[in-house]
């Protein structure tokens, strides 16, 4: 007998599960995006400020998945920032709310059949680098997996993309350039850093932080890697931009807590924004190029 991995149907039917899903956005909206927006905990108030936007709860998009955790709005907004048509998700799911890596990764994957061609990824994360600070903007520069899962594993489509996807310049390097000029022009403080990410949903020891630190992380978070992944599949550009929402585990002399995390993202949220609005329009000139 020949043994096969099980997930064929499935893994074709992603296909045709997100075509129908960007099939019912495209429906309630004029706008053609190209670029897309996810906003993490804490950071959704971008998405009530666009223009002209319509307003989908994920609840009704055949097949999204649901956010449960706190502070994941769940719509995804289709409006325009500066008369640029954008799609933004407010709020996503996470691997520790036990979605399969496959359906992590659906919303991006309708993005992508919507036409998204380039995706600004936010999280809130926990700083590893000592010389970060709750409420610093980071851009993320590369990433390590350590979710011990990888959205791609399985019968590769490749309507989706490649088998092995190149992720050299998983983080585009023009697009961190733009984030770093509009950064500077708007006197907003930033850098660059390697996030982690890790399953959840407990935070990490402080043994765990000392390994990341070792290894080259300089922030920690429970998400974005997986979209990164099947973003790169699909060939969208990503900009990953990281909120130090709290020092990870055991640099400071405090326990960690959900609502710091949200409330650091509260507390920096228009600095964000505004680094978001002046981005927008350099990724659409990067496009039109
Ligand atoms: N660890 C993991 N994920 C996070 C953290 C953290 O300290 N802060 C925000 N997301």
């Amino acid at each position: 007998m020949k043994l096969r991995p099980s997930s064929k149907s499935s893994a074709r039917d992603a296909f045709a599960r997100a075509e129908a899903a960007a099939k019912f956005i495209r429906a309630k909206t004029k706008l053609r995006p190209q670029i897309a927006v996810v906003l993490g905990s804490g950071l959704g108030a971008f998405a009530d400020a666009l223009e002209t936007a319509t307003r989908i709860p994920y609840s009704r998009i055949p097949g999204f998945p649901l956010s449960t955790a706190d502070g994941h709005a769940g719509h995804l907004v289709v409006g325009q920032s500066g008369g640029i048509a954008v799609a933004v998700m407010q709020g996503r799911v996470h691997l520790y709310e036990g979605y399969s890596p496959a359906e992590v990764v659906f919303p991006t994957r309708v993005l992508g059949r919507l036409g998204i061609r380039a995706a600004i990824l936010t999280n809130a994360s926990g700083g590893v680098n000592l010389s970060l600070k709750p409420g610093a903007l980071v851009i993320v520069r590369d990433h390590i997996n350590l979710l011990g899962r990888n959205p791609l594993i399985g019968p590769n489509d490749e309507r989706f993309g490649p088998r092995f996807p190149d992720m050299t310049d998983a983080y585009s390097s023009s697009y961190r350039r733009a984030a770093l000029e509009e950064a500077k022009r708007l006197g907003i403080e930033i850098r660059e850093g390697v996030y982690a990410a890790v399953p959840g949903p407990s935070y990490e020891t402080p043994a765990e932080i000392r390994y990341l630190r070792t290894i080259g992380a300089d922030l920690v978070g429970m998400s974005t890697v997986p979209e990164v992944i099947a973003a790169c599949h699909m060939g969208i550009r990503v900009l990953g931009i990281s909120c130090v929402t709290n020092m990870a585990a055991g640099i400071l002399d405090q326990p960690l807590n959900h609502q710091e995390v949200l409330d650091t993202g509260e507390r920096v949220s228009r600095q964000f924004i505004g680094l978001l609005r002046a981005v927008i329009p350099r990724l659409a000139a990067d496009l039109k190029a």
